[in-house]
């Protein structure tokens, strides 16, 4: 037997307006998004944007659903528009946000492992990684540099 550890390196910002000028310009349209989510059940919205190596940007927002499973969060609906609509683009950064209408989010809100397993497929789609920041409401912004940071361990192709 032995141990094996793993570590992973994240920097922290104490908030948007330490972040580099496009960065806080992919969070404002985070925020536009996440100001429009569709989250009547949870009362929780969460944003999205992707800036593509062709310079658009892609948005999203969760949507949700009566039949809550049928919902989808905002990374997922950002990451497969961007793929549907921008198939040959690389993916160079996500900003994301997320909000409470029942508390104050101000720590920083990760993507949930769903959303990370699936920017992780186009991670290794593109063989280049692709920078996540991501916030709360307000406060601290986590910057990581690849999204294999946030997903140790993960399940990919080259185990088919
Ligand atoms: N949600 C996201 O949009 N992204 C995540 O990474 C975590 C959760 C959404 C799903 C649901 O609409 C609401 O937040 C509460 O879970």
């Amino acid at each position: 037997m032995k141990e094996v550890k793993i570590e992973t390196k994240l920097q922290v910002y104490n908030d948007i307006k330490e972040l580099p000028k496009d960065i806080q310009r992919l969070m404002d349209s985070a925020i536009e998004a996440r100001d429009n989510a569709y989250a009547p059940y949870s009362k929780f919205k969460v944003g999205a944007a992707i800036l593509l190596d062709s310079g658009n940007v892609v948005i999203g927002s969760n949507q949700e659903n009566a039949s809550y499973p049928s919902g989808l969060c905002a990374e997922r609906t950002a990451i497969y528009y961007a793929g549907a609509k921008h198939p040959k683009a690389k993916i160079l950064k996500m900003a994301l946000t997320a909000s409470s209408q029942n508390q104050v989010t101000d720590t920083p809100i990760p993507p949930c492992g769903a959303c990370r397993q699936a920017i992780a497929e186009y991670e290794i789609k593109q063989d280049q990684f692709i920078e996540i920041y991501f916030m709360g409401a307000k406060g601290k912004v986590v910057k990581s540099n690849s999204l294999a940071n946030l997903l140790p361990l993960g399940f990919d192709r080259s185990f088919l």
